[in-house]
């Protein structure tokens, strides 16, 4: 009995977080990956509390509009005047606050794991001379 219960209860733990189409991607890396400039508990608050928040929020406004599922995050946010009226207001901030926390993730890189690309190297070397006089000036 008790192994069922353990069963029922992870099985309604799954279904909840797994409910609607925006799910919490996991963090590229730790949250104290990208100390000492943004620190570990900075992390966990925008990921666990703010990206949390914004995807449960997203799909709960969604709820009333299933079809909605189906879009892409940027087709909801580019249309969202063509968006049923009472979930305009909930798409564009929770929408807008998904997809900024999602992209978020993606630039972000730990020190000395990540490569410049070759137009913003370019870029900042017409901009300021070098790379290292760029480094300088921050
Ligand atoms: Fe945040």
């Amino acid at each position: 009995m008790k192994r069922f219960k353990s069963f029922f209860i992870m099985f309604f733990c799954i279904s909840i977080l797994s409910y609607g189409q925006f799910k919490l991607s996991p963090l590229p890396f730790k949250y104290n990956a990208l100390e000492p400039y943004i620190d570990s508990t900075t992390m966990y608050i925008h990921y666990n509390f703010h990206h949390t928040a914004y995807v449960n929020n997203l799909n709960k406004a969604l709820e009333k509009h299933p079809e909605l599922y189906k879009k892409d995050i940027l087709e909801l946010i580019q249309k969202l005047n063509e968006l049923p009226a009472d979930i305009q207001t909930a798409v564009r901030n929770n929408g807008g606050g998904f997809y900024n926390h999602t992209f978020f993730w993606t630039i972000l890189a730990p020190a000395g794991t990540a490569d410049m690309s070759i137009k913003l190297e370019q870029i900042l070397i017409t901009n300021f001379g070098s790379l290292d006089k760029f480094k300088a000036e921050f």
